[in-house]
Order: C-alpha cells, then structure tokens, then sequence
C-alpha cells in the first residue's frame, strides 16, 4: 500500500514509518520542515514538504501523493509532555483544524483509509472505574480541570470527525487510543528516568492508574491498523496490565537501585500542575486492548510496565 504519514517526525513517527517499510510498504512522510526530511530520507521513506493548518497545501499534497491510506500522527505537545492546561493550544489547533483539513483532503482525494492517532485521555479525567475503559463506553471523563474543556472537546472533535468519515465519502477513518508512551525514544520517559536516578521523582499523591505502551508496539498496532482496521472503529492500543502511578515509579526507582520515589500530597502538585494532579494525581483510568487483540491480530511484544522498565539502564 501506499501510505502518507503525517506527523512522522513526531515521537512515534520515525517507529510507525519503519514499521510501515518492514511491512513492504511505499511510505511518504510529511513534515512542514524541508531541514527535518533528512530525517524521513534516512528511513529510506520519502519525504513531503506540507502544513496541515494550510487547507489548499495539504489538498495539493495528498492529491499529488495519491496514497491508499494517510496515518495521522497529528499531536504537539512540549518535549517532556504537558503539565500545564496552556501547553495545549498547538495541539488543540493540530486537533480541531489541522486533522480537519488532513481528513477533507483525503476525502477529496478519494484514499480509502485514515488512521489517526488518539490517547486515552480522550475517556476524561478523574477516578473512572477499577473496571477497565472499553472502546464502546461513551466519553465517561469531565475535563482535568474545571473550564478546561478546550483540549478535550478538540481531541474528541478530531476522534468524531475521523470515526464519522466514510459515511458519506469513500475514506474509511480509524481512531488509535494509545497508551502512555514509555521506553527507549520516548522524551518524558527519558526525563522521569534522569529525575529518578537523582532522587528526584516525585509521586503525586490521588492514587492515578493508568495504561502504558511501548513505542514498538505503537508502530505494530498502527500497520496492523492500517491493514486490517475497520472504519469507523476506535481500538485501545494499551498493554495488557493497568498500573497504579506510585507501583510503576517504585519499580523504576527499584530497576535503578534507587530507593522509593517521594510521595507529594496532590493538593501540593496542583499549585504547581493543576493539569499534572488531574492527569498524573486523581486520574483511574484502566484500559482494555482487547478489541485491538482480536480484530487486529496485534498484542503488545512488551505486554506490562515490568517488561519495559526491565530495559532501563540502572
Ligand atoms: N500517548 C502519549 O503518551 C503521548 C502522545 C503524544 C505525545 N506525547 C508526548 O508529548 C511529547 C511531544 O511529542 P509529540 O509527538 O506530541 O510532539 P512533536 O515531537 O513535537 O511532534 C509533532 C509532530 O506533528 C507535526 N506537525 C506539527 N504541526 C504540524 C503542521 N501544522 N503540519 C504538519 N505537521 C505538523 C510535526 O512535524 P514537523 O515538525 O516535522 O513539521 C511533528 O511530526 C513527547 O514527550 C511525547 O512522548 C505522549
């Protein structure tokens, strides 16, 4: 198949464009950057020079390109992740106008699949269950914070407008809730290690879980997406095993020979973070991958925080 990636300088870029070449795939990669396509080059993909926020470039783009299946690797967000509500406003703009003229180009082009990247924020924020989160339980989280609503209503504005195409057009959409990157290449993850190693990593208090996955098995669940995913469909792409926050820092801390990360009472991390203590303090959401297992004949190759953590320098 022939597939645009756009996005594909971005964190999970670069794995999901080799992934998409080891599967013998033709893989065209955007970026606004003609300094940043050596970058896809070396991949021995091809580079496309493009902005997603101009609707007549991107058209001309994706017309020219012609591909059978665009993926969407459309998020922006600070190096080390957000940690405050204001952080969002590049990604709200990628989410609410850039996935917008991405998808309309390529229902005017006529390619037959997008697959867009999502995360599994999208359920909301705050204590959602100890049962884990399916892709058929409607939107159950309030925003993080109380009028902070921007950045959840365009990442579920993004995830309607893709699930809804092919309804009327011949462009198949599909919506990929990733996990919480972590491992090797991943800039957060890379920067909680560092902090850990000086005992520095602190654990907010609210008893947050959450669902993790490795880049390798985003890049296996995205070609398994762009191969065998229904439009119209949303797929958890998540490990097998929902950790709390505090067991996943303690095993980091262990793996390093560390002792146990400090505990920091959440109502002390939202002075400083009110989105920090929403997302990393007060937030329980487990994920099923259930849905991706079965219908995309995908599992995760690091299937628990353990096997991950396990790969880290001490
Ligand atoms: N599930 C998760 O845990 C998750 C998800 C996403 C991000 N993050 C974290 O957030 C941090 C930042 O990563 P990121 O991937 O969001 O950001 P990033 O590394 O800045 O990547 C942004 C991507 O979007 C592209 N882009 C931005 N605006 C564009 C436009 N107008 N037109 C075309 N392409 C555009 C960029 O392309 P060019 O710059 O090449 O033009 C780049 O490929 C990392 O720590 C990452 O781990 C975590």
């Amino acid at each position: 198949m022939k597939v645009l990636v756009a996005g594909a300088t971005s964190v999970p870029g670069i794995p999901v464009v080799e992934a998409l070449l080891d599967g013998g795939h033709d893989v065209f990669g955007l970026t606004r950057s003609p300094t940043k396509s050596d970058v896809i080059a070396a991949t021995g993909a091809t580079p496309v020079v493009g902005d997603v926020l101009d609707r007549r470039e991107i058209a001309d783009v994706v017309e020219t390109v012609a591909p059978d299946a665009i993926v969407s690797l459309l998020t922006t967000l600070p190096k080390y992740g957000p940690m405050q509500l204001w952080q969002f406003r590049p990604a709200i703009r990628l989410w609410r106008d850039g996935a917008t003229n991405l998808l309309a180009a390529a229902q005017h082009a006529g390619v037959r699949r997008l697959v867009a990247e999502s995360v599994v924020f999208a359920y909301g924020y705050g204590p959602l269950g100890s049962v884990p989160l399916l892709e058929s339980d409607p939107y159950p989280g309030p925003p993080p914070v109380e009028r902070g609503s921007a950045m959840l209503d365009a990442l579920r504005g993004m995830e309607r407008a893709v699930l809804g195409s092919g309804q009327l057009n011949d462009t198949a959409g599909i919506v990929l809730r990733y996990g919480l990157f972590h491992g090797a290449g991943v800039p957060h993850a890379e920067l909680m290690t560092r902090l850990a190693k000086l005992w520095l990593m602190p654990v907010p208090g609210g008893g947050a879980v959450h669902s993790w996955i490795a880049l390798d098995d985003v890049a296996q669940a995205t070609v398994a997406a762009v191969e065998h995913g229904l439009g119209g469909e949303l797929y958890n792409i998540v490990d097998d095993e929902p950790v709390s926050f505090r067991t996943y820092l303690n095993a980091v801390a262990a793996q390093l020979h560390r002792p146990k990360p400090l505990g920091i009472p959440n109502a002390l991390v939202r002075l400083a973070s009110p989105y920090g203590a929403a997302a990393f303090g007060r937030t329980q959401a487990p994920i099923s991958n259930a849905k991706a297992k079965r219908d995309l004949h995908w599992a995760p190759k690091y299937p628990d925080y353990r096997s991950v953590i396990a790969t880290m320098g001490g």
